[in-house]
């Protein structure tokens, strides 16, 4: 099935030679291959580690020009993940992310983009300079969780914009929620415009088929993954693939060259080698157990009174087309718990640190790491935490979200504008400089660049009011708002 022999890691193996040849190092980084390290740091990393963190030079190929191992490596991911193209990423998603924007619009171009975007896309629309037009993701009332985008979402939008020079998603959410991503790449197909897809919570989807379809095979033009996620490679390990006649791979590389550090990490592109190939040959496999072990850890959390754990059952033809079970979101919301809450009393009492959490869950993310005793570890500490917590009333908050404001500047402009810091009430019919994020859901009400509005601001009081959270201004108490002169 696979066109190259993916046995090979040639990046590692070149690391490797280098290693075992005995090269003098009159090169960076300065500590020669380990020797002038901090002792108190090499006694616990070792010494194997520093051997390999290497500069470039022509025996280990350059990421920004690849002639050799690297690029024979990255024509191995390609043809792991079915792209035409694929790049190492050492910066993380986000460069990836920045790199997959600026590769498909320009400045002035309008993108179709979820309203509730990581700040790498805000990041990538700022340095593109591209108008953004946003989609809502599909809420989940209960959970106060956004899914997906779904298909008559991005249809309405497309309608509504037909100038649109492309669409953007983020596929699978960070909750592991999926959209019917296929049928949206050939509507989206059907404009002559590419689909972008942040799949950063994604990188394994393709090697287990009881996951969601993976980006590039639904049709996707370009999508960006976090290897360092769910798989195995090293924290800022990541993928970005392309396959497709509206993007020039040329074009994502010379991005990637302008936002990429000149001195990579081999260390992290050595890891990012051998987990491709690790996926290739074992990741079926390891996913079967992580799959097992998180529905194990699902079933029995849904045992526990006012604890809930979704999955398949909620799924629909909207934003909530399939499910990575991998994802283990335990809501507490019945418990009259908050997430944030649930999340300190696991580490500080259990010494049990989840991924992230929200006004009512918790995220634990299972991933190839995971044991039996640890998912026992988790389930037995929510037993314990029902046991020893008095149920309080359930928050009745529900979310209406006040209408997206008219967009006045460009992020880019926003960005680059002269601001003033204004009372939040004196700020109604001014222009944004700030972000205003409400939790639940955690989708901006405010994006910098648009008109305040009296409705924004009288439901930031009340979200305010009730102690939920409110994020994105300078002003940590959020009083204040950076407005543009
Ligand atoms: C949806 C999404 N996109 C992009 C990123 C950025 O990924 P990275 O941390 O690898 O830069 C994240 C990080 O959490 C994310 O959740």
């Amino acid at each position: 099935m696979y066109k190259l022999d993916q046995n090979k890691t040639p990046i590692f193996d070149s690391l490797m030679n280098y290693v075992y040849n005995d090269t003098v190092p009159f090169h960076v980084p300065g500590h020669k291959k380990g020797i002038g390290i901090p002792n108190e740091f090499k006694n616990f990393i070792g010494q194997n580690a520093f051997k390999i963190d290497v500069t470039v030079f022509k025996s280990v190929d350059s990421l920004h020009h690849p002639t050799s191992s690297i690029k024979e490596a990255e024509e191995l991911v390609a043809d792991a993940y079915n792209s035409d193209h694929s790049f190492f990423c050492i910066n993380g998603t986000t460069v990836a992310i920045q790199a997959m924007i600026m590769s498909s619009v320009s400045n002035g171009d309008k993108i179709l983009i979820p309203r509730n975007i990581h700040k790498s896309i805000t990041a990538g629309i700022i340095l593109s300079g591209a108008i953004p037009i946003y989609m809502n993701p599909d809420i989940d009332e209960f959970l106060s969780i956004s899914h997906g985008i779904s298909f008559n979402t991005v249809k309405e939008s497309l309608e509504n914009n037909p100038d649109v020079k492309a669409v953007l998603l983020i596929n699978p959410t960070y909750y592991g929620v999926s959209t019917d991503i296929k049928k949206i790449a050939e509507l989206v197909h059907s404009y002559n415009i590419p689909l972008l897809v942040d799949e950063a919570h994604g990188p394994h989807l393709i090697f287990n088929d009881k996951l969601p379809i993976c980006a590039m095979d639904a049709g996707a033009d370009i999508c960006a993954q976090s290897t360092h996620k769910i798989t195995s490679s090293l924290t800022q390990g990541s993928f970005l693939h392309v396959k497709s006649k509206y993007i020039e791979s040329s074009r994502v590389r010379q991005n990637l060259n302008l936002l990429q550090t000149t001195s990579p990490s081999y260390i992290i592109l050595a890891s990012l080698d051998c987990t491709r190939k690790q996926l290739v040959f074992s990741g079926r496999e390891l996913l079967n157990h992580s799959i097992e072990l998180a529905n194990y850890a699902r079933k029995e959390i849904n045992k526990i009174d006012s604890f809930y754990c979704f999955g398949e059952e909620l799924k629909n033809d909207e934003g909530f087309f399939t499910f990575d079970p991998t994802k283990i979101t335990i809501n507490c919301r019945k418990l009259g718990m908050s997430g944030y809450e649930l999340e300190k009393i696991l580490a500080s009492k259990y010494k049990i640190q989840l991924e992230m959490a929200d006004a009512y869950n918790a995220l634990a993310v299972g991933s190839f790491g995971d044991t039996k005793e640890n998912i026992d570890k988790l389930i037995n500490a929510l037993k314990d935490i029902r046991t020893n917590t008095e149920k309080t009333k359930t928050n009745t908050f529900s979310i209406t979200v006040p209408k997206i404001p008219k967009q006045i500047y460009s992020p880019r402009e926003a960005f680059q504008a002269n601001k003033t810091s204004v009372k939040l009430k004196e700020s109604v019919g001014k222009i944004s400089g700030e972000f205003l994020l409400a939790y639940p859901p955690g989708i901006p009400v405010l994006c910098p660049g648009e008109i305040i509005t009296d409705e924004i601001i009288e439901y930031i009081e009340h979200i305010k009011s009730l102690g939920l959270f409110v994020q994105g201004t300078e002003d940590p108490k959020i009083e204040n708002i950076k407005i543009l002169n």
